[in-house]
C-alpha cells in the first residue's frame, strides 16, 4: 500500500507525487513551511491527502511554540493555520483539519501547552488512521454498485495517493476486485497535471487491477462504443446541494456519462463534503501556473507568451451525479440533507 504522507521521529515525511512514477522520493519536513510548500507544489496532493498533511502541518509548528499560556500559544499558531489555510482553496478538506485541531486545542486548553503539542501530534496521526477506515468503508458501499465484468472509468487520482492510503474512487474498485468480481478500469490520462497517467495507472497496476490509459478526449467515443458501464470519481468538495467540485474536466465526463446513460458515482468522505455553502458557486477554484498547460515534462510545447487559462477543478452540477458514496452509505445528490441530519444528530 502507497504511504502518501507519514509522522516519522517528529517530522513530516511525503512521497513527492510530483515525479512519480518515474522517479519514488520522500522529502522530509521539519518544519510547518516547508509542509505548505509541498502542498502548494503537488508534493502531496488529493483533497483527503492535503487535510492529512494540513493538520501535520499544523502538529509540526505546534512543537517550535514558545508560549507561557493557552492564549499565547493560539496566538502564535494563526499564522501556521493561515499559511496552511491559504496552500489551496478548492479542496475543503484542509479547512475541515484546521478547524478539528482548533476545536481540539479549545476543548482540552486546561492541559497546558506543553501536553497540548502532544495532543496535537497524536490528533493528526488519528486523522491519517481514521481516514483509511473511511476509505475502506467507502469502498464496501462502492463495492454494491458493481458488477462483475463491469468497466469503470475514472478521472484524476482519488486512489491510495489522493488519501491516507487506501482511495475513495479506487476504494469501491479495490473491494470489487477483493470480492472476487472481474472488473476493469479506465483511467482518464487528466491534463494538464496527468494524475491519471502517472498515478492512477500506476496505483491500479501495482494493486493488479487491470487498467487501460486515455487521453480524455477519449472518453465520449469509448463510452459511444459501449464499453463504459459507471464512472466513480473522487471530490474536492461536495456543496450542499450535491454540486461537486473535482479535477478540471470531471464535469465534461459527467456530462458524457448522461448523455450515454452512463451512472456517475462521486466518492466522498464526510471530510469532504461542505455543508457550510448552499450550491457548487460558492467553491473557489483554484487557478494555477499557466507553465502546467503551455509545458510537459519541462518541455515547451506552446508558443511563447501565449494566453492560457489553467483553471484545476470544475463544479460539476447535482443534476449529472447518480450518487454520493460516502462513509455513511449511498446518497443521491437531493438526500444529502439525509445525511447532514444523521451527522448532526446520530441517534436518529
Ligand atoms: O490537483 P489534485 O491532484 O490535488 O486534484 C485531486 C483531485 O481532483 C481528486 O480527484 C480529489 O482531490 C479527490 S482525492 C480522493
Amino acid at each position: 500500500m502507497f504511504k502518501p504522507i507519514e509522522w516519522v521521529n517528529g517530522k513530516v515525511r511525503m512521497l513527492d507525487q510530483s515525479r512519480l512514477p518515474v522517479k519514488v522520493s520522500y522529502i522530509t519536513c521539519n518544519d510547518y513551511q516547508k509542509v505548505a510548500e509541498g502542498i502548494k507544489k503537488l508534493w502531496i496532493r488529493g483533497a483527503p491527502a492535503i487535510g492529512i498533511a494540513a493538520a501535520m502541518g499544523v502538529a509540526l509548528g505546534a512543537q517550535k511554540i514558545k508560549a507561557k499560556n493557552f492564549d499565547e500559544f493560539m496566538r502564535r499558531l494563526e499564522p501556521v493555520f493561515s499559511a496552511i489555510l491559504s496552500t489551496r482553496p478548492t479542496a475543503v478538506n484542509i479547512a475541515w483539519a484546521i478547524k478539528r485541531m482548533r476545536n481540539l486545542l479549545l476543548s482540552k486548553k486546561t492541559l497546558g501547552v506543553e501536553k497540548l503539542k502532544t495532543v496535537l501530534i497524536e490528533e493528526a496521526k488519528k486523522i491519517l488512521k481514521e481516514d483509511i477506515e473511511v476509505n475502506k468503508t467507502i469502498g464496501r458501499y462502492g463495492e454494491k454498485l458493481i458488477k462483475s465484468g463491469d468497466t469503470i472509468i475514472t478521472h484524476c487520482n482519488a486512489g491510495a495517493l489522493a488519501t491516507g492510503g487506501y482511495g475513495t474512487a479506487t476504494g469501491p474498485m479495490r473491494t470489487a476486485v477483493a470480492e472476487g468480481k472481474n472488473i476493469q478500469v479506465i483511467a482518464d490520462e487528466t491534463r494538464p497535471v496527468l494524475q491519471g497517467a502517472r498515478l492512477t495507472a500506476c496505483e491500479l497496476m501495482n494493486d493488479k487491477i487491470p487498467v487501460t490509459l486515455i487521453t480524455d478526449n477519449m472518453a465520449g467515443a469509448i463510452m459511444k462504443n459501449g464499453e463504459i458501464n459507471l464512472a466513480i470519481v473522487g471530490t474536492d468538495r461536495v456543496a450542499r446541494n450535491g454540486d461537486v467540485a473535482n479535477k478540471i474536466g470531471t464535469y465534461s465526463l459527467a456530462i458524457l456519462c448522461k448523455e450515454h446513460k452512463i451512472p456517475f458515482y462521486v466518492a466522498a468522505p464526510l471530510s469532504s463534503i461542505d455543508f457550510s455553502i448552499p450550491s457548487g458557486e460558492f467553491i473557489p477554484i483554484e487557478e494555477r501556473d499557466s507553465k502546467e498547460v503551455t509545458h510537459i515534462a519541462g518541455k515547451r510545447i506552446a508558443p511563447l507568451n501565449v494566453k492560457v487559462r489553467n483553471p484545476a477543478f470544475d463544479v460539476t452540477p447535482a443534476k449529472y451525479i447518480t450518487a454520493i458514496i460516502t462513509e455513511k452509505g449511498v446518497f443521491k445528490p437531493k438526500d444529502l440533507y439525509k445525511l447532514q441530519r444523521q451527522i448532526q444528530n446520530p441517534k436518529h
